[in-house]
């Protein structure tokens, strides 16, 4: 608690609990968190996560960078205290989603361990599910589907990630998908496979 949340008493010991929306979705939530370069294929796995768990009848929420930081987050830039700052407020947003019994998926570039760190923290460390998309800073500059890799190097974007910003790789993740030798297809199944026996209710 800070000072500014002193004198607010938060009523969630009065709601409908996590396990009664659970029950009713029949499934059990937990937050899937993708972390990796721009252009790694965090969205992309994302995107056909969704879809294959939707058509398994599970409730799914996408929460991604380019669309958090156009709505929620529109005032954070790139900085080390930006990217903390988008972290802790999609972290804080997901655990709502939690607490609603829904699946949520995560696709934030979250590079470094203390970021990560904080999300599991927030979130709680048995909700947290870290998949770590690993494709190499070569592969993602040779694929610059958005053209910002270009830009970076040119100097015209500061602080990016992987030329001018470090990129921690997850030590420990609790899954890792080496997309440079998968297709999009081969990669979301490894993740449904993994993640269907943790979400069934
Ligand atoms: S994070 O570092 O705070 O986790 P986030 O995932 O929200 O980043 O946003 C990353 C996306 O913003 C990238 O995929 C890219 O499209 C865009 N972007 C714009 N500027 C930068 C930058 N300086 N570093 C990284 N990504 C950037």
């Amino acid at each position: 608690m800070n000072s500014k949340s002193e004198h607010i008493h938060p009523v969630f010991d009065q709601l409908l609990t996590r396990e009664d929306k659970e029950k009713l979705l029949k499934q059990k939530a937990k937050v899937l968190w993708f972390t990796g370069l721009s252009g790694s294929g965090k969205s992309t796995i994302a995107k056909g996560l969704e879809k294959t768990l939707h058509e398994k009848g599970f409730l799914v929420m996408v929460l991604d960078g380019d669309n958090v930081r156009a709505g929620i987050n529109n005032n954070l830039g790139f900085s080390d205290e930006d990217r903390k700052e988008n972290i802790r407020r999609i972290a804080e947003v997901s655990k709502l989603f939690l607490q609603c019994g829904v699946v949520t998926i995560c696709s934030f570039v979250s590079p470094t361990a203390e970021i990560r760190k904080m999300a599991g923290e927030i979130i709680g460390k048995e909700d947290f599910v870290e998949i770590y998309v690993n494709a190499s800073l070569e592969e993602c500059e040779k694929r610059d589907v958005k053209g910002l890799y270009a830009k970076a190097r040119k100097g015209e974007i500061k602080d990016f990630t992987g030329i001018s910003a470090p990129f921690e790789a997850p030590i420990n993740p609790d899954l890792e998908i080496v997309t440079e030798k998968k297709t999009v297809e081969e990669s979301v199944n490894e993740v449904v496979n993994f993640v269907l026996p943790k979400i069934k209710f």
